[in-house]
């Protein structure tokens, strides 16, 4: 394991992954890039885990953005290479199971498309978010140009990615950046909650969700109902919804494998 990502099993069911470079405001950087690939790959294939869970450690940050320490020396060409090998974000969204984001503070640049990457956004009262890049002279290179105007709206996009400006939790909720807010000593257990809520579903169709909902971003309406009917046929092929409609007429709970 990786000293900059942390990964905890709780419950069996549900990884914590916590970007673990306080001292940096959880910056990322290459080694955290990779760290998440490798424990996203993993994940994957870990029939135990349902849903994950991601956040920063320490009291301050989330995830501060990219490392802007590697930036300094970076030519075009170099970081176009690296851009492409490392898009973390894009394998989020492909990952089969729920992802969290925990926002427990500093959630800038790259740090809010990781954000945005995730399934579900819950964050502290004290959360800041936004996408400051245009200080550095630059735009989001992570899917904040296409993801946050999808999230908030083209005028609200532009006003956080032209402006630079870091907005508070309560705002980021009010435009649909963040799903709920909680007071900073609530956060985790809110979070988990919800996790475990989550992770107690059908993982199969969970997958079938998420990969649904995500579809409605780049298909057409008539597309995406033909999709979600063919998932939803699918479904009726699975020992899981023989189980859950066979729990609910049994009025016991279901317990649910993922076949
Ligand atoms: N990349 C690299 N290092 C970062 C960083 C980033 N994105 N964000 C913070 N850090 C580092 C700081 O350089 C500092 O390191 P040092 O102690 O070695 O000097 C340390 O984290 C603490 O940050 P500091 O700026 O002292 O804390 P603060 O409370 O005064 O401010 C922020 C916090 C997050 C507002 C400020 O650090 C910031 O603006 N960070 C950059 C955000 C950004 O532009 N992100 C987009 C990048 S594309």
């Amino acid at each position: 394991m990786s000293d900059v990502l942390l990964i905890d099993k709780l419950d069996g069911r549900i990884a914590l992954l916590t970007v673990n470079r306080p001292e940096k405001m959880n910056a990322l950087n290459s080694e955290v890039r990779k760290a998440l690939f490798a424990a996203f790959r993993e994940l994957a294939a870990d029939d135990e885990v349902r849903a994950v869970v991601i956040t920063g450690a320490g009291e301050k940050a989330f995830i501060a953005g990219a490392d802007i320490a590697e930036f300094k020396d970076a030519r075009a060409v170099e970081q176009y290479r690296a851009m492409q090998a490392g898009d973390i974000y894009s394998l989020m969204e492909a990952f089969p199971k729920p992802i969290i984001a925990m926002i427990n503070g500093f959630c800038l640049g790259g740090g809010c498309e990781l954000a945005m990457a995730c399934d579900i956004r819950i964050a502290s009262e004290k959360a800041k978010l936004g996408q400051p890049e245009v200080n550095l002279g630059i735009i989001p290179g992570g899917g904040g140009t296409q993801r946050l105007p999808r999230l908030v709206g083209e005028g609200q996009a532009n006003r956080l990615i032209m402006s630079g400006a870091l907005i508070g939790a309560e705002e980021a909720a009010r435009i649909g950046l963040v799903e709920q807010v909680f007071a900073p000593d609530e956060l985790r257990e809110a979070t988990l909650e919800l996790a475990r809520q989550i992770a107690s579903r059908s993982p199969i169709a969970l997958q079938a969700a998420k990969e649904t909902v995500l579809a409605a971003r780049r298909m057409p309406l008539d597309e995406g109902l033909k999709f979600e009917r063919a998932w939803f046929g699918l479904l009726f092929s699975t020992d899981d919804k023989n189980e859950g409609v066979g729990a609910f007429l049994e009025k016991r709970p279901p317990d649910f494998k993922g076949s």
